[in-house]
């Protein structure tokens, strides 16, 4: 997995809980040197899974309730910075979803290694969607904290329920 993402959660957490948090959290998961990271890095995903799962017994949170705090933070503060423009050219979280598959291709279509998740897109009615998650990480969790964060991003009301591990609805208002 590409560096960006834990560069993304070890600025939430630090920011949000403390760099004494953040260094528990690498003892916990049994990193006992911090490799420097570049966004184009590559992380062992186990390690990153590692991470995840000690910082949610340290901050004895859910593991919905830390994919929330990381979409909040990678969609409405970190990937503001980077890729900000995407954002702006969508007018509604829906413009914003039916572009994601696109998005995370051109984003690494100039990486190598990169391996992004895709997404196919059904309607069921007018306003509600199915986003399939085509990824074999199986961060289905936090592909949901991630869409509530876009719902945030453009103050909608989202109701998004979780159908499997690789699908999830979306009703739009
Ligand atoms: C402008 C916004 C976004 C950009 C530029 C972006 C870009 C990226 C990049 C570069 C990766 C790493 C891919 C790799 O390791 O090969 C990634 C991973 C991921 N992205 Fe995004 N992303 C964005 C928003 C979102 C949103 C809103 C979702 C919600 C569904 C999402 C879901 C994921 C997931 C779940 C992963 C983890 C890798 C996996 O599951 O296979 N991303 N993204």
């Amino acid at each position: 997995m590409k560096g960006v993402i834990v560069i993304a959660l070890k600025e939430m957490v630090v920011k949000n809980f403390g760099e004494s948090i953040w260094n528990d959290v690498l003892l916990k998961a049994g990193i006992t040197l911090e490799p420097m990271l570049m966004i184009t890095s590559n992380v062992d995903e186990q390690v990153v899974l590692r991470v995840i799962s000690s910082l949610c017994e340290i901050l004895e949170i859910t593991l919905e309730q830390a994919a929330e705090a990381y979409g909040d933070y990678w969609v409405n503060v970190y990937s503001q910075r980077i890729y900000g423009t995407f954002y702006r050219t969508a007018k509604t979280s829906k413009d914003f979803l039916l572009k994601l598959d696109s998005v995370h291709i051109a984003m690494t279509k100039d990486i190598d290694d990169a391996n992004p998740p895709r997404f196919e897109y059904e309607w069921t009615d007018g306003k509600t969607l199915i986003m399939k998650y085509k990824s074999k990480r199986g961060l289905i969790d936090i592909a949901i904290g991630l869409i509530k964060g876009v719902g945030k991003y453009y103050k909608e009301n989202l109701k998004i329920n979780k159908l499997g591990n690789d699908k999830v609805e979306i009703v739009f208002p």
